[in-house]
């Protein structure tokens, strides 16, 4: 199964994140990239286009949810720039999500990978019983709403480390973790609360690890990115 370490492009435009991707020419290995909200709004279709044509996979994290008919026709524009995973909300629902689907899947059969956000991590117990009205713990809405995912034919979640052997055993072993959360032991929090190493990550079952700002914020970011590589997929570059 497909194992990779995709850096976090959080920039606030083209030329940030293009200069940033240009220390890696000739590091021998072209990092998986998420671009997210701020970027592509900012730099949009053709700096997806620019980091595709310069070889890199992209995981594009719009986290879209709206009515099933609207994001399948966006789905089916986000495919057509070949990306490489895409995401959305699974409190969309099963009907949302497999329309999703549906828009995603180009005219040859392929498609890029679909992974679902269940609860945000930024959503509490509290928010969830005193807004939202949902009365049940947090912990069992994340594995229903996965398991609401897998059920609807998407790939996988994005989830903590903590979280991928528990999601593995409801949804099974090729629903893939995509998880974010990731720190270096000899390195500060920031405003992450439960944080992982890629070793450590690595040994709880994590399909994919988002690195951002251990990578990008980095005096070396090829090195930083090259200690990822080695921990969570044992290999040197
Ligand atoms: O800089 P850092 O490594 O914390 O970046 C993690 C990335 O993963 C950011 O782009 C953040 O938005 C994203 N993410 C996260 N936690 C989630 C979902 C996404 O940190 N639950």
């Amino acid at each position: 199964m497909a194992k990779d370490v995709i850096i976090a492009l959080d920039f606030a435009g083209a030329e940030q994140a293009l200069g940033f991707l240009d220390r890696f020419d000739g590091c021998g290995r072209k990092p998986f990239v998420k671009i997210g909200m701020e970027l592509f709004y900012a730099a949009g279709n053709d700096m997806v286009r620019e980091i595709k044509r310069r070889g890199h996979k992209i995981f594009l994290d719009l986290k879209l949810h709206d009515i099933p008919n609207t994001v399948k026709k966006a789905m089916a524009v986000l495919s057509g720039l070949d990306v490489d995973m895409c995401n959305l909300h699974a409190g969309g629902g099963s009907v949302m999500m497999k329309a999703a689907l549906e828009g995603l899947t180009r005219a040859d059969g392929t498609r890029p990978l679909l992974i679902a956000v269940t609860q945000l991590t930024s959503t509490s117990e509290q928010l969830m019983r005193d807004e939202l009205l949902i009365a049940r713990p947090l912990d069992e809405t994340v594995m229903s709403y996965a398991q609401n995912a897998a059920r609807s034919g998407l790939d996988g979640v994005v989830c903590s480390p903590l979280e991928a052997g528990k999601v593995h055993g409801v949804c099974g072993r090729n629903f893939l973790t995509v998880t974010p959360g990731i720190r270096f032991d000899d390195a500060s929090k920031g405003d992450q609360v439960r944080v992982t190493t890629p070793a450590l990550a690595r040994e709880l079952g994590s399909d994919y690890i988002v690195v951002g700002r251990p990578v990008t914020a980095a005096d070396d970011p090829v090195a930083a990115y090259a200690r990822c590589v080695k921990d969570f997929l044992g290999e040197e570059i």
